[in-house]
């Protein structure tokens, strides 16, 4: 009789467990001769997509969170999303040691491949509510991709669950808001900027909301600091030139800089301190 626990402890270990030589298979350069900055280019943007599957994992659970009105472990959730993001920031930064002139060296073999088809990017977009039907364009070809954020246009989003959990809390949450149609852009409510705002007010019998609320605006200032840092990174390493989707690069990536996943927690700090009704 073989020793069937002996056998599975050989065959299992931190290669095998891991897929460590899958993983350090996939690293495949185009240039040619190969350029010696193009692994840390594909690197880069591997471990990217790493960490956006796992942000797709915790933001899963962190809308369960919302659902079951637990607000310590939607901010444990938080917590986890916002360190993420933080990496994914600091990643970008590594970019600033590949000069102009080295990225120039290879960016044309890569084209027209571009950020504008990373499907875990407009996922976590789209699960936060920012759904702009021009990047479904970007997966016509790709079924599966195009399927999923269609599907998501029709799913409440983030801001949604949160927005449900506050009103299943007891806070006076406007009817249009917890009634509108979640297909379509969220609109800035003055009634929910009150109820948020009247909760930041009175801190002491609601510590445990105020907490989750700046753990949610951790995220979203991390998230809008990623955009920020890729902006400026692609204008130093390429300048006003076009991106290899298409886009007037720079230009096209400040314009998206406003988009705030959690709206009227940005909002209210306007109206904090003041009359606002
Ligand atoms: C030298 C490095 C990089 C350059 C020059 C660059 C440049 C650009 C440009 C010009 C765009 C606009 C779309 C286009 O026309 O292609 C873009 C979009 C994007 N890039 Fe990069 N990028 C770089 C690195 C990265 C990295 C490391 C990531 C990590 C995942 C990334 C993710 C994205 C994403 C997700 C978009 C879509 C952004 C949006 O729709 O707001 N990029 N990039």
């Amino acid at each position: 009789m073989p020793d069937y626990k002996n056998l599975e402890l050989k065959e299992l270990n931190y290669n095998s467990y891991l897929k460590i030589p899958e993983l350090l298979s996939l690293q495949h350069e185009l240039s040619s001769p190969t350029h010696h900055d193009e692994l840390f280019f594909i690197i880069i943007h591997q471990a990217a997509e790493l960490w956006f599957k796992l942000m797709l994992h915790e933001t899963e659970a962190l809308c369960e969170n919302f659902r079951e009105g637990s607000v310590s472990r939607a901010l444990k959730k938080l917590k986890r999303l916002t360190a993420i993001a933080d990496l994914e920031v600091k990643q970008i930064n590594l970019l600033n040691t590949l000069t102009p002139v080295e990225f120039a060296g290879f960016r044309d073999h890569l084209r027209p491949a571009s950020g504008f088809q990373s499907i875990q990017f407009r996922l976590i977009e789209f699960t936060y509510g920012v759904r702009e039907s021009f990047f479904l364009s970007f997966f016509e070809k790709e079924k599966d991709k195009l399927g999923k954020l269609q599907k998501l246009l029709t799913l409440p989003s983030v801001y949604d669950e949160f927005v449900r959990a506050v009103d299943k809390a007891g806070f006076a949450v406007p009817a249009e808001v917890l009634n509108r149609d979640v297909s379509q852009p969220w609109k800035e409510n003055a009634g929910l900027i009150q109820t948020l705002k009247s909760i930041y007010e009175k801190p002491d019998d609601n510590y445990h909301w105020v907490l989750l609320f700046e753990a949610m605006m951790d995220f979203d200032e991390k998230f809008s600091l990623w955009r920020t840092t890729h902006m400026l990174m692609v204008a130093r390493t390429i300048g006003m030139k076009s991106g290899t989707g298409g886009s007037d690069g720079y230009k096209f990536l400040a314009a998206r800089m406003e988009y705030k996943f959690f709206p009227e927690l940005w909002a209210l700090r306007t109206h904090l301190g003041t009359g606002y009704k």
